[in-house]
């Protein structure tokens, strides 16, 4: 849901060129986020800043700037700020004027890239034209850059930290922000509220510090505007393009990564994707942080006032990524989403790595283990969710009744919250999401955590908003996925769900025997999971016969309604099909009239509690003249017997079963994508991330 990268030099010389390639691969990185439309501002003289935006990938820009020899030429900076932003469309169809940066007047004074939505733009952008702005875009971003001038030309002693401050609190709804500006060049603003945003620091020596204390701009005594500086720009001989006296106020508490002449980069991103390349060392902005880079290389985090919360982090904490550049980049395979599907075997692994003990039957989720006893006296469990995330809730909703006979109440995020959903502060409730940056289950948690609610967070991204805001949780420790659709974070969220189940059951003897038969699946997984992806010819001649169809049902019930529900949303997500997943229980209620010999229909049928009801919905299917295509268990003869098409997969704990049974459905996916002509990694209108309600 958009991308946004900037990139500042202190006293590391950098060729123009150098800079446009970071930001430009920072935005290739981000892609996924959005992909209608990119664009770039660099610093291109004196008090000067180009702008290059355009429709398209960031391939359309990149070729743009490549082409532009003024722009992308050898010239060397010391200090230089540099901003990118790739696109997914919210207000303003995609077009080069509605692309990012968006800027406050023609001679770029301030420069604006965003993520988010402002949902207050259309009173900013009344008052701003009755106040002789003039606006070049249909989009909510352009009213901020024209906010921050309108500030300046009102109060030009004010630092650029200072006017973005006094802009952020008339502005409403979600942004994470990176600002440059031509009165402060060498300088760089960020901010956030409801979307995500890091700073990467890259020093070529070891950092002094892990911590950078964060600074209460109430509590900073207002110095003489003379003292103000502004001396930022400066070349590859060291002589200083623009020179002023300096605001020193700040001076004792920012972040000085080595002595006075620091050699530093910062990277500002949406997610650590965007700069693994760079470094590693990075920290998380909370909501209305403002982080400031000023031309001397000092970084420092603002605050307007401390809250009256006791437990306000005072510092922001410097922390190690844990991610590598191959984790991130496609290996052998053509399509990110293709990887992440056949990384399966190793991503359910490293999920249960240290957590499921199998010599013990055991097992052990560090993140949450201290909150067992709490969560055995609740009165009721809500998983919240959103898409695929939700369909994780709806596979192990079952197995968690069953383990820890408390009620368990599934919820996608935005309606929970459309409902005003009554809470308790006896409820715990849990949060799914890939992301962790999702704005609805972001909202439904400050919305259960301001009831009194145990939250507990089941993320795949470490440092995301949900992660950090989460009381207790876990970490599906899937690794990054990039492709838009979620595939192994499916599979992780389902596992981690299941380990939280055997981690509440484990002092019940009379559950002793199907606790280890499930622990002995999980065993199992990765080597059933590498045999269902060995099927993957037999899915893409599958796939080869369907392709050109307009529609598929996908029907199951029980442990394997999820499936359906997940598979049907892979085939139209990446396929533009129309597909459903119908649960085969209702069958008979509706869906059935659409059953003829022309629709294809994948019915999934394994031997287990629900195996009679669903070969009842076979022979009704069969008796329309209908063609079952069935995902069964390898082996099974009497279910092949009856099968248009049979998709074999090996036989496991019913609860694990549709783990196994989802797969084929992806690789179904991903076929029928890939021969439809689709974008598999980025499918049309849609982006990873939904940082928007
Ligand atoms: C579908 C898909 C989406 C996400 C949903 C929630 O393939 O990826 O449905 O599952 O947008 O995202 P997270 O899990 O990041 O909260």
């Amino acid at each position: 849901m958009c991308g946004i990268f900037a990139y500042i030099n202190h006293l590391v010389p950098r060729k123009r060129r150098e800079v446009l390639e970071f930001i430009i691969n920072g935005l290739k990185r981000m892609e996924y986020r959005g992909y209608d439309s990119a664009g770039l501002a660099v610093d291109s003289g004196v008090n000067q800043i180009t702008i290059v935006k355009l429709p398209g990938k960031v391939k359309v820009l990149e070729s743009a700037v490549m082409a532009n020899e003024k722009l992308y030429d050898d010239f060397v900076y010391d200090v230089h700020v540099g901003i990118g932003h790739t696109r997914w469309a919210t207000h303003g169809a995609p077009s080069a004027v509605n692309s990012h940066p968006h800027r406050s007047d023609v001679g770029n004074e301030f420069v604006v890239v965003h993520n988010g939505i402002i949902t207050n733009y259309k009173y900013l952008k009344q008052y701003l034209t009755e106040h002789g702005f003039q606006f070049e875009s249909e989009t909510d971003t352009e009213t901020i850059p024209k906010l921050i001038k309108h500030v300046y030309d009102r109060h030009p002693e004010l630092s650029f930290r200072e006017l973005v401050e006094q802009a952020i609190p008339q502005i409403e709804g979600a942004f994470a922000l990176a600002i440059k500006s031509s009165h402060f060049p060498g300088e760089c603003v960020a901010t956030r509220r409801g979307s995500p945003l890091l700073v990467g620091i890259k020093s070529a020596t070891h950092l002094t510090t892990d911590y950078i204390p964060v600074i209460y701009s109430a509590d900073i005594k207002q110095s003489p505007p003379a003292q103000k500086k502004r001396n930022g720009l400066v070349n590859n001989s060291g002589t200083s393009l623009v020179n002023g006296d300096g605001d020193g106020r700040d001076s004792l508490t920012e972040f000085k990564p080595l002595n006075d002449r620091a050699e530093v980069e910062y990277f500002f991103a949406s997610d650590a994707s965007a700069i693994i390349e760079h470094t590693n060392r990075v920290l998380y902005l909370e909501d209305d942080d403002v982080a400031y880079v000023t031309c001397e290389g000092g970084l420092s985090i603002h605050r307007m006032k401390r809250t009256l919360d006791k437990n306000e982090e005072l510092s922001r904490e410097i922390t190690t990524l844990r991610l590598e550049l191959e984790q991130i980049m496609k290996g052998n395979f053509e399509y990110f989403m293709q990887k992440e599907i056949f990384e399966q075997p190793e991503s359910v692994f490293n999920t249960m790595r240290g957590r499921v003990l199998f010599d013990e039957q055991k097992v052990v989720l560090g993140g949450v283990k201290d909150y067992v006893s709490e969560i055995k006296r609740c009165r009721r469990m809500l998983m919240i969710a959103c898409g695929t995330s939700y369909h994780s809730a709806v596979a192990t909703r079952q197995l968690l009744e069953e383990l820890t006979e408390i009620p368990v109440i599934i919820e996608l995020a935005s309606d929970f919250l459309d409902r005003a959903t009554p809470i308790f502060r006896d409820d715990v409730c849990f949060f799914i999401s890939q992301s962790g940056e999702t704005a609805d289950t972001l909202n439904a948690l400050r919305y259960c955590k301001k009831r009194g609610a145990l939250i507990l967070g089941i993320t795949n991204t470490v440092g995301s908003s949900i992660s950090r805001e989460s009381i207790c949780g876990v970490h599906i420790n899937a690794g990054p996925e990039i492709g838009v659709a979620s595939t192994k974070a499916y599979t992780s969220q389902f596992i981690s769900l299941v380990m939280f189940g055997l981690v509440m059951s484990e002092d019940r003897t009379s559950l002793r025997e199907r606790r280890l038969e499930i622990i002995e699946g999980l065993r199992r997984l990765p080597e059933q999971i590498q045999e269902v992806l060995n099927q993957d010819s037999r899915v893409l001649e599958l796939a080869q016969e369907m392709y050109q169809q307009k529609s598929l049902l996908v029907m199951g019930r029980g442990y394997n309604f999820s499936t359906c529900l997940e598979g049907a949303l892979k085939i139209k997500e990446l396929t533009y099909m129309h597909s459903e997943g119908i649960l085969a229980g209702e069958l008979k209620h509706g869906p059935l009239a659409l059953v003829d010999k022309g629709l294809p229909i994948v019915m999934v049928v394994t031997r287990d509690k629900v195996f009679t009801k669903c070969m009842n919905a076979v022979h009704e299917v069969k008796a329309r003249e209908g063609r079952p295509i069935i995902i069964g268990h390898a082996g099974d003869k009497e279910t092949q017997e009856y099968a248009y098409r049979y998709l074999p997969v090996p036989a496991t704990v019913d609860c694990l079963q549709g783990i196994l049974t989802v797969i084929p459905l992806q690789l179904l996916s991903f076929h029928i994508a890939v021969l439809r002509g689709c974008n598999v990694d980025c499918p049309r209108n849609l982006a990873k991330s939904v940082t928007v309600e």
